[in-house]
């Protein structure tokens, strides 16, 4: 997009006309690229924060290099009070509120000065910061305020709102019909670049055994029309007019025919274990992205399991459970930790409450094989599907498109023509011309805090995290956790639990788990490898003495496993196993906590050790300094393993 003045910033016909509107969560956010050509791009942020990579982009949209980001909104406050604003940075940073400079800075790796204190009305004050990336290094900014009385701390991302311009709305198309592109898998039949947006990889299933793992009867109605099994379906239908159902049929076939060796540990079917299957999909929530079988709740954005009977035997389907990812690498569907009883019960629930098994096919056998796999081959089923067999199908690469109404954006039938039908909503064609009408190069452009957005968007993370009890805050996680812990741990690669009283558990997205991770970390400024300062052994001692139990200590075993030491008191109110926090925790997100752990989750039980003005109950230690004892707690704490166990008397 090029930048023609349309930018307006916080001009007062704006101001005026927000007024009437209603606001958006987060701010809106400006991104313009410094290079010899302006090129600009419009977003909305959830705080104001970013990490980039020397010489990358903060936008998909924008060339890598030099950048400003220009947030804008409204800020609210609870009360009418004073507030100080400080930045961790390297780069410049110039801060308004209510149009008066606040904060104006350039930091190299560090943490700037505190504001002078600046009263907030309550309610919206407005708010622009404005960011210019340093001339070398990795640009980032993380922004903080800190209330009067208490210290510095993030600010709350439901504290900003804004109301998006048109610029935004045009930036927000364009991300939509990027999204659409790669989940689709354009570039599958219409070469593009082959780097660039991780989604780009995206696979689809194996036909490698498919014939030992799915019913051809299912593979033969799902290939005749894929969206009328999923309103979701990213595969498109190929067929159309009187051979369609033929041609499905023969693949069908032909696709059965391809039969391997598959696992004999599947349990066995116990339909009598359906209540227990039941009862499991729902301390599971499995309703995240699933209807439930046998309920009357029914959203189309949830995927139905009423096929899975049809489309799977028990033994394929109890298979399937244990690794859904195994033919499928990016599969949505996660990956949990499920005993074998646990898959029969839930293959039992899901199939007595399933559809009738479908009739079987017309057209089968030999010839009907033979014709299937030479469609299989002529149609572009291999374009999407990897398998050992020669692909006879082309397209025009992406370059050649020339008109993007036609072909796959059709409106209405396609006709006689080779072109799949997609069976986009208008909406959905508009976005993928809009965004086919740009230069196409954001393709290339990897830009890991948009692909956490896009990603934690298309897994439904929200539909647990936010909105069940126990599971812990989601919008917070980028701050709070290394991103190497987080990766593993949504890889699935951490054997323990870190809430082992939770019934539930977090299942895994092993494809996507790192990326996801490392963007999260950008999301919140934060670099995708965390950083480490050296250890400071002379507090160790002190730090040991603080965990446990009293006098000397503030007893955090009573609530805390530390080590192999149980919690003395887990009744109280369960905490996570202490000797994981080195490993787990951002050293600014343990000390936040530690400060004031209901100002981080409002809800805990955790209590409140140190007083506002960072005074501690236990004066003699380190001068009764709050920060001089959370340190030692961390230092002590961040030997993991190595730690000598705390003090139970
Ligand atoms: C299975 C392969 C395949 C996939 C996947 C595919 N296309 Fe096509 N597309 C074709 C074929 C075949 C044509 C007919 C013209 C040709 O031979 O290239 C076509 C034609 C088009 C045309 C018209 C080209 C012109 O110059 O007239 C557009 C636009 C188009 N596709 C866009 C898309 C978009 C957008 C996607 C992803 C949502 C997509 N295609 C996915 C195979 C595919
Ligand atoms: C984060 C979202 C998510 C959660 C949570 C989830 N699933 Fe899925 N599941 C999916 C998606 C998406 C698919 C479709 C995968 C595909 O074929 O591309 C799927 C597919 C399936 C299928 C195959 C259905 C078919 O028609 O192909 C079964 C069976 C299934 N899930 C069972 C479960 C059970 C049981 C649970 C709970 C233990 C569960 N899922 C939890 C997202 C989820
Ligand atoms: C544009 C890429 C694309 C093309 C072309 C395509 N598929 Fe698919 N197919 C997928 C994706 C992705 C899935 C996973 C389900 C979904 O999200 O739609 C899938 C699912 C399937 C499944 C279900 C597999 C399972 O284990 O769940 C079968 C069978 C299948 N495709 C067969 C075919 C055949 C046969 C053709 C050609 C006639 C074809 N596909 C063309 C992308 C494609
Ligand atoms: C089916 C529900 C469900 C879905 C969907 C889900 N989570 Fe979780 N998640 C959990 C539960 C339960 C926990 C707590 C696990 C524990 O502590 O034992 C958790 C914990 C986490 C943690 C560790 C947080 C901490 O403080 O220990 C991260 C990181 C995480 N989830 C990321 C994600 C991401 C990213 C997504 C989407 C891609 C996602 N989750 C989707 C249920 C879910
Ligand atoms: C009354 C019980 C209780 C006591 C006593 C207690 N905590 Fe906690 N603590 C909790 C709870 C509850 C949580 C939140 C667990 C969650 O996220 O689900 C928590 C979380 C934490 C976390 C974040 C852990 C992580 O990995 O996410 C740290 C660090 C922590 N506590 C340290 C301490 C220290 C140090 C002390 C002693 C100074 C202490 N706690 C005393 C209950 C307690």
């Amino acid at each position: 997009m090029e930048l023609k003045g349309a930018f307006v910033g916080l001009s007062c016909l704006l101001c005026l006309s927000s007024l009437a509107e209603k606001p958006s969560p987060g701010l809106g956010v400006n991104y313009s690229s410094a290079g010899a050509k302006i090129v600009a791009d419009h977003a909305a942020a959830q705080n104001v924060a970013l990490h980039v990579p020397a010489g990358e982009s903060p936008s998909p949209f924008l060339p890598g290099g030099k950048f400003t980001a220009t947030w804008t909104g409204f800020l609210s406050a609870d009360l009418r009070s004073d507030f100080q604003f400080q930045a961790d940075l390297n780069g410049a940073l110039k801060l308004e509120v209510n149009g008066v400079p606040v904060l104006e800075t350039v930091g190299t790796n560090s943490t700037s000065a505190l504001s002078q204190p600046i009263r907030l009305n309550k309610g919206t004050n407005l708010f622009s910061a404005t960011f210019s990336s340093p001339d070398s290094g990795n640009a980032f900014l993380r922004l903080q305020w800190q209330p009067k009385g208490g210290f510095a701390q993030p600010i709350p991302h439901g504290a900003f709102t804004h109301v998006p311009n048109a610029e935004e709305s045009a930036g927000q198309i364009l991300r939509h019909g990027r999204d659409l592109f790669v989940e689709h898998r354009c570039a599958k039949c219409h070469a593009g670049p082959d780097s660039g947006m991780p989604e780009l990889a995206m696979d689809a299933p194996s036909f490698d055994d498919i014939g030992s793992r799915r019913n051809a009867e299912w593979i033969a109605r799902w290939i005749l029309n894929p969206k009328e099994h999923r309103a979701a379906a990213q595969m498109p239908k190929i067929f159309g007019g009187d051979s369609a159902q033929a041609n499905s049929e023969a693949i069908a076939t032909y696709l059965a025919s391809l039969k391997g060796n598959v696992s004999n540990d599947a349990p066995k079917l116990a339909l009598d274990k359906s209540d227990a299957g039941k009862k499991l999909f729902e301390t599971l929530h499995c309703a995240a992205c699933h209807n439930a079988p046998d309920s009357s709740d029914v959203a189309a954005s949830r995927i139905s399991l009423k096929e899975a009977g049809q489309k799977f035997s028990p033994a394929s389907l109890a298979d399937f459970l244990k690794r859904p990812d195994l033919h499928y690498a990016w599969i949505k569907m996660p990956r949990f930790k499920l005993s074998d009883e646990q898959r029969a019960g839930l293959v039992a629930y899901l199939i007595s409450n399933g559809n009738k098994p479908l009739a079987s096919l017309v057209s089968t056998g030999p010839e009907a094989a033979e014709r299937g796999k030479t469609l299989l081959q002529n149609s572009g089923c291999l374009n999407c599907h990897a398998m050992k067999l020669e692909n006879k199908f082309t397209a025009k690469g992406l370059a050649q498109i020339s008109n993007w109404k036609s072909g796959c954006l059709a409106e209405g039938a396609t006709g006689n023509s080779k072109a799949p039908q997609f069976n986009f909503s208008t909406e959905e064609r508009t976005a993928l011309q809009l965004f086919a009408a740009t230069d196409r190069a954001s393709l290339a452009r990897h830009v890991p805090a948009e692909f956490a957005e896009r990603q934690s968007r298309d897994l439904n993370c929200a539909e647990c995290h936010g909105k069940i009890e126990g599971i812990p805050q989601f919008d917070i996680l980028g701050g709070k956790l290394k991103p190497e812990w987080a990766g593993k741990f949504i890889a699935g690669e951490v054997d323990e639990k870190p809430r082992p009283w939770l019934e539930s558990q977090m299942p895994a997205f092993p494809k996507r788990a790192r990326l996801l991770a490392e963007g999260l970390a950008q999301q919140h400024g934060y670099p995708a490898t965390s950083v480490s300062a050296s250890p400071h052994a002379d507090l160790v001692e002190v730090g040991r003495n603080l965990v446990s139990a009293p006098p000397a200590g503030f007893s955090c075993i009573s609530c805390h496993t530390v080590g192999n030491v149980g919690a003395t008191q887990v009744f109280e109110a369960p905490g996570i196993n202490l000797a994981k926090s080195g490993e787990r925790l951002l050293p600014g997100y343990f000390k936040r906590w530690l400060r004031n752990p209901p100002l981080v989750d409002s809800m805990t039980k955790m209590p409140v050790y140190f007083d506002d003005e960072g005074k501690s109950p236990l004066a003699d230690v380190l001068e009764g300094s709050a920060e001089k004892q959370i340190d030692a707690i961390w230092e002590y704490l961040r030997l993991g393993d190595k730690m000598p166990a705390p003090k139970l008397d």
